[in-house]
């Protein structure tokens, strides 16, 4: 049995130090850990100064945490860090490949294609760029398990006319694991590019982005334990060289002149105005720590949790769980519906009893729509979860059925 949620490492959280509390919902916001704290903390106490812009010590101290933190992001998921671009969240940073990339890119006969599963920070981006370019969408089904009609995908890659494949590297709503790698394979084989929104995954399980060949992959930073307030953009260098900039403004240019203006070099080019120096650095710090528990051993741990989950889980009466059934082919989180019991009164009731899930339609209404429910409850795992956490949940929803009875 795993062990990780026992180490010193991983209880490094100090919000979950509240008594009673039964952290639940990292898929949402995971809490912040204690390292990422401290190299704040640190910036801002001993290094704060502006980057890129000045040579006195401080602010040379500040460039050097924070391009230190780029590097080693890009380097723990094998990319390079001058096509590693800060944004303020995951969907900034799709907003930034909608906008730059595809109002240079996309025109009246393109299509581009999204899954029914996605978040809507992959769907709706995509959606006002096809309305604005005269494009078409195309939203590939799902199953009844939630996996990806791949069929389909090929079907509608067979048009020749897609232009980007958008899909998420695992669902927040259902759990659902895609395969990605093939799924990036199968868009560059018909000609198009692949954006991968890795926000759930990159938490979660081993990600090599080099193996995957995504042409943009995307997440976030407060679900990797680190800060709200910073995302995360890779895009291959050589399509981020060719695309116009999203935002104008200080940083992001080489020369400006009233005749010409010229862009910086990567990263800098899609990276207007002051950065998020701290959060960066935060990201930094989060990542060590992920990179230090292995990812193998998050990944064990939580698919360890989540298989208790839906273990336990299946012997409440009238309970319904989305997605795959098997904990080996979804992500950390179990979404259900309770028979006759709205999702909003399950979360408030296990709130109540410190147990702190999610419930709504967690920006999937084209999932939820699919499934015919106005929303789930969620419950989603962590490093720091444990069987305890599971065995609360458990009886709160047992509560909760007495409760209605
Ligand atoms: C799969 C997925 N994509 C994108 C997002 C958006 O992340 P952010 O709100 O940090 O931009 C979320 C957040 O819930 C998510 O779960």
């Amino acid at each position: 049995m795993s062990t990780i949620a026992d180490t010193p490492l991983a209880t490094g959280f100090p919000s979950l130090a509240r008594e009673g509390v039964v952290y639940l919902d990292s898929a949402a916001t995971s809490q912040t850990h204690q390292r990422s704290l401290d190299a704040m903390s640190d910036y801002y106490e001993h290094h704060r100064g502006t980057v890129h812009r000045s040579v006195y010590p401080l602010a040379a101290e500040a460039t050097e945490l924070f391009e230190g933190a780029r590097d080693r992001i890009a380097e723990w998921l094998n990319w390079p860090a001058r096509a590693t671009i800060f944004t303020k969240n995951a969907t900034e940073a799709i907003n930034l490949v909608a906008y730059a990339w595809g109002r240079a890119n996309v025109g009246p006969g393109d299509t581009i294609v999204v899954s029914e599963m996605e978040h809507h920070s992959n769907f709706v981006p995509w959606h006002l760029l096809c309305a604005e370019a005269g494009a078409t969408f195309t939203c590939i089904p799902v199953d009844d398990e939630c996996m990806l009609d791949l069929d389909a995908l090929d079907a509608a890659l067979a048009t020749g006319t897609v232009k980007m494949v958008a899909v998420g590297h695992v669902s927040n709503a259902a759990g659902t694991i895609n395969p990605v790698a093939d799924i990036v394979a199968r868009a560059h084989a018909a000609g198009a590019l692949a954006c991968i929104d890795g926000t759930q995954a990159v938490p979660q399980m081993p990600v090599d982005l080099q193996e995957i060949d995504a042409d943009f992959y995307i997440w976030t930073g407060h679900k990797a334990y680190g800060p709200t307030g910073v995302g995360i953009l890779h895009g291959r260098p050589e399509v981020l060289e060719a695309m116009p900039p999203f935002l104008g403004g200080g940083h992001m240019i080489a020369s400006v002149s009233v005749e010409e203006i010229r862009f910086g070099t990567l990263p800098a080019k899609f990276e207007a105005g002051t950065l998020q120096v701290a959060e960066g650095i935060g990201l930094g710090a989060a990542v060590d720590f992920l990179a230090e528990l292995g990812m193998e051993n998050v990944r064990a741990h939580e698919q360890e949790m989540c298989a208790y989950a839906l273990e336990r889980l299946q012997e409440i009466p009238g309970i319904e769980i989305m997605g795959p059934k098997d904990a080996g082919r979804r992500g950390a989180l179990v979404a259900f519906t309770l028979d006759g019991i709205h999702p909003h009164d399950v979360a408030e009731i296990l709130g109540s009893r410190g147990v702190c899930v999610r419930a709504g339609h967690h920006c999937a209404q084209p999932l939820m729509k699919r499934f015919a429910v106005a929303a789930t409850t969620r419950a989603s795992f962590a490093v720091h979860s444990t069987r305890a956490d599971v065995d609360a949940l458990v009886d709160a929803i047992h509560e909760v059925r007495r409760i209605f009875e």
